[in-house]
């Protein structure tokens, strides 16, 4: 599949998405007003250019922390499961936490995720995802704010990858094969 040749046509502009994060930090800093320090967790690792920008964006006393998980299915999509490669390195017990996901797709990846943190015993827990394909959920689940819902399409750039490729595009794109 990497092998076959394929175009990058723009979907959502560095522009869209820096004014969309802008509306979005402000409902944040509404919703964690007065926090101690909110610690941000970016999940490894299509989250890692949309944090960098949300943190930069968001006007609060803030920690960042990360998670890697990685969900790989058995031949049955609605089995899927989903391993943790890389825990947080701080404790979240009575700590508000934010998490943060480049797409939620089937929504396996936030659904256990959540779970697992909120094992913890956090404050608040809220996350946060960029894009949202709700034609594919197979968990009945949504972030508490999402900056776009897209279509069933391929997509890459601003953290996403195809084939661990194209991660660094400054847009969401889709993919064409030619
Ligand atoms: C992708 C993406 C989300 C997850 C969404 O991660 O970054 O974390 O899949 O899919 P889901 O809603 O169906 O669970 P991936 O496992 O490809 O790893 P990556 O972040 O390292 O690219």
């Amino acid at each position: 599949m990497t092998d076959r040749r394929y175009v990058i046509d723009e979907m959502i502009s560095a522009k869209s998405i820096a004014a969309r994060i802008e509306d979005l930090c402000k409902e944040i800093q509404k919703e964690f007003k007065g926090t101690d320090k909110l610690v941000v967790v970016g999940l490894l690792r299509g989250s890692f250019v949309f944090i960098a920008d949300l943190v930069r964006e968001l006007d609060l006393p803030i920690e960042v922390d990360f998670l890697e998980a990685s969900s790989y299915g058995d031949g049955m999509e609605s089995s899927r499961e989903v391993r943790i490669l890389k825990d947080l390195r701080g404790a979240i017990e009575g700590r508000d936490v934010l998490v943060v996901e480049d797409i939620v797709d089937t929504g396996h990846t936030l659904h256990h995720v959540t779970a697992l943190l909120k094992s913890r015993e956090p404050g608040r827990l809220k996350s946060i995802a960029l894009l949202d394909k709700p034609s594919r959920r197979e968990v009945d689940l949504k972030a508490d704010w999402t900056g776009f819902e897209i279509p069933d399409e391929f997509v890459v750039g601003y953290g996403i990858d195809f084939a661990q490729r194209n991660r660094n595009l400054p847009f969401i794109g889709k993919v064409r094969f030619v």
